[in-house]
């Protein structure tokens, strides 16, 4: 097995198991300067996101008919980016099936004493009460985040909760087949809750490892007992470094305390 083989098997599984991998070193310093250039060259960024093209759907068409070249530019260079470090190979290995790129942006953060968003996961309908079409719990995204700036903890990194993505990945599956009843699980302290329900529980006990439920019901409690002074699931990362992350697990993005935070982010999903 060569070694970029090996590596890449080391981070699908970290990622199938944890919910997260991280990777230092990843993006080049020449195209971490193109990308910032094209994001400082071109201010404002509209509100914290701006949203660059796909190759595979019709965002193309779409900036051809504004005229917008600049951006297709930076489109094109990002697809090329996509395709170079294998990301689609690297999500197809989480998912386990073929994958498509969905997402391209940016996000940026000014300095802030508040969380960027504190925990939750996604594909929970931010925390409607009511939902009418309940989404298929495949439906979720393996999401690459670059960091175009440094990020430490209370500095912009993304922290995680491991296991999470296993559970809530049972959790959304009893609710899909009806065996469990919706209520809302988007907040950390909701989805405890929720996973504690006595149907809840009898369910997902039947599904995931007993030792992966004991540590995210550990750190679940940890993470909500220590709210204002915790940074126990907190990284840090220089610039170039990336997160790898299964967007159902429960995830914040930190306070940032220090410097702005800039993120280059790919999404893929299950063709
Ligand atoms: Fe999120």
């Amino acid at each position: 097995m060569n070694t970029v083989k090996a590596s890449t098997e080391k981070l699908s599984q970290e990622v199938k198991s944890n919910g997260f991998f991280l990777k230092e070193n990843w993006l080049t310093k020449e195209d971490q300067e193109v990308i910032r250039n094209y994001i400082f060259d071109h201010k404002p960024i509209k509100g914290s996101k701006e949203s660059l093209a796909c190759s595979n759907n019709k965002s193309f068409l779409i900036n051809f008919s504004k005229f917008n070249f600049r951006k297709i530019k930076i489109s094109l260079f990002l697809n090329k980016i996509a395709k170079k470090l294998h990301l689609k190979k690297i999500a197809e290995g989480i998912l386990n099936e073929k994958a498509k790129l969905v997402q391209i942006d940016f996000y940026y953060n000014k300095i802030s004493n508040e969380p960027v968003l504190d925990w939750h996961c996604d594909n929970a309908y931010s925390g409607r009460n009511n939902v009418e079409t309940f989404l298929h719990p495949e439906d979720y995204s393996i999401k690459f985040f670059f960091y175009l700036s440094d990020v430490s903890p209370d500095n912009g990194c993304l922290s995680y909760i491991p296991k999470s993505n296993i559970i809530t990945h049972a959790l959304r599956k009893g609710i899909y087949e009806g065996a469990i009843k919706y209520s809302p699980y988007w907040s950390l302290k909701d989805l405890r809750n929720k996973v504690l329900n006595y149907d809840s529980l009898k369910y997902i006990e039947k599904l995931v490892d007993k030792k992966d439920l004991k540590i995210f019901l550990e750190h679940s409690d940890y993470a909500l007992e220590h709210q204002n002074n915790l940074n126990k699931f907190d990284f840090s990362l220089k610039k170039g470094g990336a997160i790898i992350f299964n967007e159902s697990g429960v995830h914040r993005g930190s306070k940032t305390k220090l410097s702005e935070r800039l993120v280059l982010r790919f999404f893929y999903k299950k063709f």
